[in-house]
């Protein structure tokens, strides 16, 4: 695969995965294999850097705010943390901050604390009494949340012989083991999803908006920073204990440790405690986090966009654990991608129970040569989706036949292709009813045409009882004939008759994201709307002129072709318009649609050539727009000479700079 639609479907990838991360709460993978999909993304972006875009999810500091709370901008960005997944990883950091430091002699001296899995809290003291507790959001805007972190029995209203004035204390908020096990219990009972971790189970429970709620869920807390006061001390270990004075929670086994073989020597040691440690510490820890004890140092140092250069998070191999395969199971997705799994014997790892585990792909399991009734180890790399690693007895006598990928759908029995460049063996049948199902949750999803009530089961039901056939069928549905479904009252019917009608005022790009094209997450379909404006115009669009629009690139651009050039594709479209579905997008401010649309720029400085006005009118005839302050939604900072403190705030978040020449690049200037 080429470098560009690699980094394009590694983007793709992680937007998605953040998306379930930050607003669904729900991470479907988990931390190590999402940091390896960022790592690949930098490393090519790196190697690559023409195909470096302002919207590439390594240009910005963490995930999105989400609704619901007040925002509060953070005084200072809240960064995340580098990691270093072995101890090389740790020496080349150590490597790194001596040449910042200007090559000290001797060994650094560290704190090496516990790296709680948590979510990040701001708090703010101002003359020793809490007044506000914020979430990280995107780590420059979060959500103002004191009401429920007033709840939080470790956080202290008042702090004790505190300092004067207003500081800010950071640290991490958490839901003990117990506390998440009482949650799941009482959810299943009460019929409701569970929560694959206790850092999701901690994150829902601050999102609470009822703070009583938040009371019962039993967040605790540990303090880790104070940002920016006057009463910081010297070293991060005589902060620790100022902390503590001040009665603020701070977790105990934090160490002073005096060299980076010494730390390594303690990541180790609790990497292999760690097992033991989940009965030790009556929380979830997923690394050791060290930090430069000398506080005056690290602005020596200074942070990157997204990390600070005196910090990283050394995070521990994954735990693994053995079972028996029971069999080889396979699965198909809503654009007709096969997959196997693993049925497995139920085992506990890291926290869960697992039964199942994902097999990636047709060469994944001939590569593992994994097979019926073997024994394997599973590791869920520290969070969420397990996965097999490899067989533990390959040499085992009366081992099963070496399993073979199916060469037709378990559900419709058509026969699976596989492309030449690609891993994945595919269904190819539209009206295969398994990727009807998956089509249709995707479709009625939240982030779609959000029908609330049509979820997963309702879907299968209605597609047993040949209610549906296609999404277009959704808006035929009536009252009367929802009511002769199993398990479907009167007032679910009406309730679900209204949501489909609603559904019908949804966004524009929101269709266009729902039908499920391959490659189009919420972005490209953003993109799409924008630059086209109407259905028909994006259908009689080339894909030369799909590929013109920003954020569009050759392997999206030929996937929407590919869909659009489907007569039943089409077919459909003209049902849902018929429907009464929006067709259309609301006009850009500049009165029209245009490549530039849904893009925000910000001038500052003076451009060698082009007057403020001139930019201002090419920006906006492409249907752009032109801002005075830039924010987490600037798409681009459009730099000249003396440029300010807009251009320290982009580079703060990490939003792309242009200077003119870029600028009339990407205009067409
Ligand atoms: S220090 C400038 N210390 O891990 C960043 N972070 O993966 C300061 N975390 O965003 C962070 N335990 O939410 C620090 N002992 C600890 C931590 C810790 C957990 C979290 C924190 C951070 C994330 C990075």
């Amino acid at each position: 695969m080429d470098p560009s639609s690699r980094i394009e479907e590694l983007r793709k990838q992680v937007r998605h995965y953040e998306e379930r991360y930050y607003v669904h709460q729900d991470s479907t993978i988990s931390d190590a294999e999402f940091d390896e999909l960022l790592r690949e993304l930098r490393n090519l972006e790196r190697d690559h850097p023409d195909l470096v875009t302002a919207d590439s999810p390594t240009q910005r500091v963490g995930g999105r705010a989400t609704d619901g709370f007040a925002s509060v901008q953070h005084a200072e960005p809240m960064l995340s943390l580098d990691n270093a997944y072995n101890e090389d990883d740790l020496r080349a950091f150590d490597e790194r901050l001596r040449r910042g430091l200007g090559q000290v002699e001797g060994p650094v001296p560290y704190v090496a604390e516990l790296k709680i899995d948590g979510l990040s809290i701001a708090l703010q003291y101002r003359d020793g009494r809490l007044i506000r507790g914020a979430t990280r959001g995107d780590g420059i805007t979060g959500e103002d949340v004191t009401v429920n972190v007033g709840t939080i029995k470790d956080i202290p209203h008042t702090l004790k012989g505190g300092p004067k004035g207003t500081v800010e204390i950071r640290g991490e908020v958490y839901l003990p083991r117990q506390e998440f096990e009482r949650t799941n219990q009482e959810r299943e009972k009460a019929g409701l999803p569970m929560f694959a971790n206790p850092r999701n189970a901690a994150a829902g429970a601050m999102r609470q908006i009822d703070p009583q709620q938040v009371k019962k869920r039993g967040l605790r807390a540990f303090l880790y920073q104070l940002v920016s006061a006057d009463a910081t001390p010297e070293t991060h270990a005589e902060l620790l204990r100022r902390l503590k004075q001040w009665t603020l929670p701070v977790e105990p086994h934090w160490k002073a440790i005096t060299g980076i073989e010494a730390v390594a020597e303690y990541c180790r040691e609790w990497g292999e405690k760690r097992a033991a440690a989940t009965r030790v510490l009556p929380f979830d820890t997923d690394g050791v986090v060290i930090k430069l004890d000398a506080i005056e140092l690290r602005s020596t140092l200074g942070t990157t966009s997204k990390f600070p250069r005196w910090a990283v998070a050394y995070k521990f191999p994954p735990e693994q654990s053995e079972t028996t395969l029971i069999r080889i199971d396979i699965n198909v997705g809503r654009t007709g991608a096969v997959t196997p799994f693993a049925v497995l014997e139920p085992v506990f790892i890291a926290g869960t129970t697992v039964s199942m585990a994902t097999l990636h792909n047709a060469n994944e399991v001939g590569r593992k040569d994994v097979r019926d009734g073997d024994r394997v180890s599973v590791e869920k790399a520290g969070d969420i989706i397990p996965q097999v690693v490899r067989v533990v007895d390959p040499n085992r006598a009366g081992r099963s036949p070496r399993w073979v990928m199916p060469t037709l759908c378990p559900r419709c029995q058509s026969e699976l292709v596989r492309a030449e460049d690609e891993a994945v063996w595919r269904c190819e049948n539209t009206s295969c009813p398994a990727k009807l199902q998956r089509g249709l949750e995707h479709f009625s999803s939240r982030h779609a045409m959000n029908i609330e009530g049509l979820g997963e089961s309702l879907i299968a039901r209605l597609i047993a009882d040949g209610l549906i056939a296609s999404y277009a069928d959704i808006y035929t549905l009536t009252q009367e004939r929802l009511e002769q479904v199993e398990r479907m009252g009167k007032k679910s019917a009406a309730n679900l008759v209204d949501q489909i009608a609603r559904s019908k005022a949804r966004d524009f790009w929101r269709l266009i994201y729902g039908l499920g094209i391959r490659h189009v997450g919420e972005r490209g379909a953003q993109a799409l709307a924008g630059a086209f404006g109407k259905m028909d115009a994006l259908c009689a669009a080339s894909k030369e002129q799909l590929q013109a629009v920003p954020d569009i690139g050759s392997v999206v651009a030929a996937s929407v072709r590919e869909y659009l050039d489907q007569p039943q594709n089409r077919a459909l479209i003209n049902e849902l318009a018929a429907a009464g579905l929006k067709m259309d997008a609301p006009l850009t401010a500049a009165g029209s649609p245009g490549p530039l649309s849904g893009r925000t720029f910000v001038l500052t400085g003076t451009l060698p050539l082009l007057s403020r006005e001139a930019a201002t009118e090419a920006i906006q005839a492409r249907g752009g727009k032109v801002t005075g302050s830039v924010s987490k939604k600037t798409s681009y900072v459009v730099a000249g000479a003396d440029p300010g403190s807009k251009l320290v705030k982009a580079e703060a978040l990490g939003i792309a700079v242009l200077d003119e020449a870029a600028f009339r690049q990407l205009v067409g200037l």
